[in-house]
């Protein structure tokens, strides 16, 4: 049911640069409307720069919750009062909430939005062995929160030295790895950006087999090369949409206290992005 809106109506937003193209609005509006919750929820450009002032303008207009994306993460995390531990080793917030005293405070729900998903489909995390592919923002991310969650060893693959910082900055159970760690690995994730928008596969498919699970963040295409390839060699995978829907579902669980129905938002997503195609 839609609440109308009222001045009681409470805002949320997604800051951004670019915004326009968020799928936040669709995911956070489906389940405000699914939940009868008096919020509304909107996407705001910000510059460049601007996340500090961001925050300042959410203080004074009293906006609910803020989501946090690309470039501001960093600033954010900065610029409010408390964070939680995620956000703290990462210095990157997504998702900020306005405390009825007016104090604001910064979480990070994409890795444990991750983990979520990852054991909603059924694969535990802990003492598992694990392959991340990527050190960027969700390659980070990802790396913390299976840390945070147990698993046994994760070896992080990137071509660059960021997977050296990765692994001295945050799991303990993380280490610098190479495909080779496939071998004895329980759960490969591509966290890196291939294969959005391509049919390019981050792994050779030799390396795939039936009890190696693959976890791919992309989601568009909504079956990557990775994936398919994976199913091919008999195995399960997980797509990534979920993980947006379940760092979503956290960050509406910390605005409104109120755990909203993942299925809910996935409905919205894949509405939304067959919208788009
Ligand atoms: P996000 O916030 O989505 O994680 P990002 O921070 O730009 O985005 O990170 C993208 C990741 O994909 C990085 O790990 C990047 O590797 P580099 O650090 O070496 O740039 C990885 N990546 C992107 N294109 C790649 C490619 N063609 N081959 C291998 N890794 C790639």
């Amino acid at each position: 049911m839609r609440v109308p809106i009222t001045g009681a109506t409470r805002l949320a937003a997604v800051i951004g640069s670019p915004v326009r193209h968020s799928l936040s609005p669709a995911l956070h509006n489906a389940a405000f409307e699914a939940g009868g919750l008096d919020w509304r929820f909107v996407a705001l450009e910000v510059a460049p720069g601007g996340g500090a002032d961001a925050v300042a303008a959410m203080r004074t207009l009293g906006i609910g919750g803020f989501a946090v994306t690309m470039p501001h993460k960093s600033d954010v995390a900065a610029a409010i009062d408390e964070i939680d531990p995620a956000a703290a080793a990462l210095d990157s917030v997504n998702t900020v909430v306005l405390r009825n005293d007016g104090s604001t405070f910064g979480a990070s729900t994409d890795g444990a939005g991750f983990v979520d998903w990852v054991e909603a489909c059924g694969v535990e995390v802990v003492g598992r062995r694990v392959v991340v592919l990527g050190a960027g923002g969700a390659g980070r991310a990802i790396v913390d929160s299976l840390g945070r969650a147990g698993a046994g060893d994760i070896a992080i693959v990137n071509r660059t030295d960021a997977a050296a910082v990765a692994a001295a900055s945050l799991a303990e159970a993380a280490r610098v790895g190479s495909l080779d760690d496939l071998g004895a690995a329980d759960l490969l994730v591509n966290a890196t950006s291939v294969g959005m928008g391509s049919d390019d596969s981050p792994v050779d498919r030799r390396f795939l087999r039936p009890d190696l699970t693959v976890a791919d963040i992309v989601y568009h295409p909504r079956e990557t090369r990775l994936q398919r390839e994976d199913a091919d060699a008999g195995a399960a995978t997980i797509d990534g949409l979920g993980m947006l829907v379940h760092q979503a579902v956290r960050q509406q669980q910390l605005w409104t206290g109120i755990r909203p129905d993942p299925a809910v938002l996935r409905t919205a997503a894949e509405r939304e992005l067959a919208a788009r195609s």
